[in-house]
């Protein structure tokens, strides 16, 4: 019996992240001169045999003789992910021998960066794209638009950019204190940026060189203050004529809001081929659209009585856009409210009760809740912290995260994926803070076996993922300094004195 559960822990052993399936140790250790790449064996299909497609496309089995090592797996992918095991190892320190046998739990293993509440570049995300791939993070989900500022330059809508891409204030709060106000470029004052069509496409070939798949979010109705200011039409029509240029919501009764959105969506679509478009749908305010004259006759004509139909009819009629063109649209849980097609993906923020409820209706869910995986959160005590939203979100409480709640069905949970928000994160070193570690945590939940996840074992490896991370270059949180609160996964003094530990400060 003992032995038996040692074997099943030999995984753990190995020091990498995600832990692998599993690991059949040999005697001494290797010096690796030369890696040999082979067609699968007996051994990998038996282990294989009853995976479903994606994760038997990025299965490898890795042999690690005294002198070489030796690949096996089904694709290019598969050897990739091999690959990164071997480098990992060999970065970390000794590399055993014996066989790795590896593939992962779930397909979609990501992370999302709000460009527009601060603009990083493309040297920041080829930077953490490294990363994510030695980690086996394989979606890479670019927040491109929203109130604070349009990232991604558009030929049929030049000026998203021209007049929302720079603004008074890096910080999001100034920008607000300001009086959210953009500049041009060539504004003294002028923070900002955007991505140029051939900038992505760069991104979009350095992801695939890394099999990572980058998924586009264009967000709407709602954050849509640069939208609404930088083409008015788009903005609801009151009845003494004015426009509510600069409101948070794009109009859904004017036609001049598909035109634009469909037009930036045709030419999002040629930058990134995965099939999956984030189309947003979160946190609309719908506060003018009983106001507005094109709002009501599209209620009228449509037979609604009630605003939030508005928002499902829009969604709607993007979500067959993007379909007609052979693609998928995933959405924040708000769209699962106002009726949706059960091809759209759901994405759970709103806690896990949205991709739950989406999961029962049939629709594939992406698990991102902002009780666990928020990491625009704080990671420590927030006397310690620079300023961030939220409750305690640590690496333990990040790790404890269990994407399949009891009842859902697992094959239509895609994966999970970590947000950080920028509107505490003016800066890319602060970005890549919030980052690292908690991304380890996103990454070895998204991976590894749920049975062999363990909070103290993983912690151990995630020092010398951090040690190795900051060796490269990397501005990680030191866990080093984490509080016992938050290394103990609590979220609040409260909940840490009611579980009888003393010491409410968390540092010793
Ligand atoms: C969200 O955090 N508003 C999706
Ligand atoms: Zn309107």
């Amino acid at each position: 019996m003992t032995k038996l559960i040692l074997t099943l822990l030999m995984p753990l052993m190995l020091g990498l992240i995600p832990t692998p399936v599993d690991f059949q140790p040999a005697k001494g250790n290797s010096t690796v001169n030369r890696v040999v790449v082979r067609k699968p064996s007996r051994a990998l299909r038996k282990a294989t045999a009853d995976l479903p497609d994606f994760s038997r496309k990025e299965a490898y089995r890795l042999r690690i003789r005294p002198r070489r090592a030796v690949i096996e797996a089904y694709t290019p992918e598969g050897v990739f992910r091999a690959r990164k095991s071997l480098e990992q190892l060999q970065a970390l320190g000794e590399v055993p021998c014996g066989v790795i046998t590896d593939y992962p739990r779930f397909r979609h293993r990501g992370l999302m960066i709000d460009e527009s509440r601060s603009f990083k570049g493309v040297d920041f995300l080829k930077k953490q794209m490294d990363a994510m791939a030695l980690l086996k993070l394989n979606i890479l989900h670019l927040h491109l638009d929203d109130s604070a500022g349009w990232r991604i330059e558009s030929d049929a809508y030049p000026y998203l950019t021209e007049k929302t891409a720079w603004r008074v204030g890096q910080l999001y709060w100034d920008w607000e204190k300001n009086g959210y106000r953009f500049v041009s470029k060539d504004d003294p004052e002028a923070y900002g940026g955007c991505y140029s069509k051939e900038e992505l496409r760069e991104l979009v070939a350095y992801a695939a060189e890394r099999y990572i798949n980058i998924i586009p979010e264009i967000e709407m109705p709602g954050h849509s203050m640069e939208v609404t200011k930088a083409y008015p039409e788009v903005s609801c029509l009151l009845e003494d004529g004015t426009r509510v240029v600069g409101s948070w919501d794009v109009c859904p009764g004017s036609e001049e809001t598909y035109k634009l959105f469909e037009a930036v969506i045709s030419e999002v679509m040629e930058i990134f081929p995965y099939p999956y478009i984030h189309i947003g749908g979160d946190e609309a305010w719908m506060n003018m659209w009983s106001k507005c004259v094109n709002c009501r006759k599209r209620m009228e004509e449509e037979g609604y009585t009630d605003v939030h139909q508005l928002q499902g009819y829009l969604i709607r009629r993007i979500e067959a856009f993007v379909r007609s063109h052979g693609r998928q649209v995933i959405g924040w849980d708000e769209i699962l409210e106002t009726g949706v097609p059960q091809s759209a993906v759901i994405q759970s923020w709103r806690g896990v009760s949205g991709g739950i409820a989406a999961n029962a209706a049939g629709h594939q869910v992406v698990m991102s809740p902002n009780s666990h995986v928020y990491i625009d959160y704080y990671q420590d005590l927030i006397r310690k912290e620079p300023p961030a939203f939220g409750e305690l979100t640590s690496l333990r409480h990040v790790y404890s995260y269990e994407p399949v709640a009891p009842g859902m069905d697992e094959s239509l949970v895609l994966g999970l994926q970590a947000n950080l928000w920028c509107e505490w994160i003016p800066t890319c070193e602060h970005a890549e803070y919030m980052l690292w570690p908690r991304g380890f945590a996103i990454a070895e939940t998204g991976w590894s076996p749920a049975a062999l996840k363990e909070p103290e074992a993983f912690r151990t490896r995630a020092l010398a993922m951090q040690d190795l991370f900051r060796s490269m270059g990397y501005n990680t949180f030191d866990l080093r300094t984490e509080s016992n609160l938050a290394r103990s996964g609590y979220r609040t003094f409260e909940s840490y004195e009611a579980a009888g530990l003393k010491n409410p400060t968390g540092i010793e």
